[in-house]
């Protein structure tokens, strides 16, 4: 039996591939780009929220958006870890992102205006990462599989946290009302797009499904997200801005408009509202933070027996 046989039954058989087996180059390649993708995206995507810490509400708002911040970065180390297992090294693929040759999320480059976004992003921008994320913890691959069922628990803390921090501004006052349905207005669309384009133009998903890297297509998992996270923003007493929505008795799913297409390409070619201020606020990050890196390998280093 051949390498690529004794793969393709494993795949057949759901049984996960680990570091040291034989793999495909093209396998190894879409997995270190996804998975490295993923981790970009929990890194960047402490940018918008970050920039709320200190403006928090109160104290307990505070300590609720330290705590999730600080899960993003776990989450970032974590699947840098599960990229490494595949040949990869972490410098080399955060060097990539920071020169804008490897991409991280979309949804990272809408800026944060007010309180209502930090609420809403827990809410719809997490909401959508676990729809996405639950299906990945059956991915093919052992290590991302893994590493997905601890974040899939954490990012459901964050989707209920941001959830209760709506429910309170969908409570408080007509000012606090608007301020959450503004919010809901500009991050709806975006949060559609985090499933990446229609399965039609997705150049990815017939391979990674038959790897089984990717267990559901795209407009499955969007389709879902919408079916979820209707009646939560109707329970809120807020609306959804798409005039075609609709619920189809026949099919059992919301019916929902066209994505801006453009406007997500525009975005993942680095032309966002945000793009060039996320990039420059990691590079900087990046640049201050070598003398840390020197010192602790200068600490490691001499602490080698
Ligand atoms: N933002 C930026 N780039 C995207 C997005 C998006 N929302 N959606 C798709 N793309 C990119 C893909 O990476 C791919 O790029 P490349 O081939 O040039 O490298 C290209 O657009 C075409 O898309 P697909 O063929 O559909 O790509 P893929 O099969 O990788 O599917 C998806 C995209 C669904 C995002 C997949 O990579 C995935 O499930 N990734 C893991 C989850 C993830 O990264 N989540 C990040 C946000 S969640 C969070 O951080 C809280």
């Amino acid at each position: 039996m051949t390498e690529q046989h004794r793969f393709d039954e494993r795949i057949a058989q759901e049984i996960a591939i680990e570091p040291q087996d034989w793999m495909p180059d093209e396998y190894r390649k879409t997995l270190i780009r996804q998975i490295g993708q993923h981790a970009h995206s929990e890194i960047v995507g402490m940018l918008p929220e970050g920039n709320w810490l200190t403006r928090a509400p109160s104290l307990k708002r505070k300590a609720i958006l330290l705590a999730k911040v600080q899960d993003e970065a776990g989450h970032g180390l974590y699947l840098y870890s599960a990229a490494e297992t595949l040949g990869c090294t972490r410098e080399d693929i955060y060097q990539k992102m920071l020169d804008g040759k490897m991409k991280y999320s979309s949804i990272f480059n809408y800026p944060t205006l007010n309180w209502a976004d930090i609420g809403v992003i827990g809410w719809l921008v997490d909401g959508a990462a676990i729809v996405n994320q639950v299906a990945l913890c059956r991915t093919s691959y052992g290590p991302y599989a893994r590493a997905m069922v601890k974040i899939c628990k954490e990012e459901s803390f964050h989707q209920r946290q941001g959830f209760e921090a709506c429910n309170v501004l969908a409570q408080g006052s007509e000012e606090q009302r608007q301020m959450l349905q503004d919010a809901i207005n500009r991050f709806w669309w975006p949060a559609l797009m985090m499933f990446g384009p229609n399965d039609d133009n997705s150049p990815n998903s017939a391979q990674s499904l038959a790897w089984k890297i990717k267990r559901f297509g795209n407009d499955e998992l969007r389709q879902r997200f919408v079916d979820n996270t209707v009646p939560q923003v109707e329970m809120l007493g807020m609306t959804v801005p798409d005039k075609d929505l609709r619920f189809n008795d026949t099919t059992g799913h919301y019916e929902f408009g066209e994505i801006d297409w453009q406007e997500f390409n525009e975005v993942v070619a680095g032309r966002g509202l945000c793009n060039e201020e996320r990039l420059a606020a990691k590079r900087k990050a990046w640049e201050e933070g070598a003398w840390v890196r020197e010192a602790a390998l200068s600490y490691a280093s001499k602490n080698v027996a």
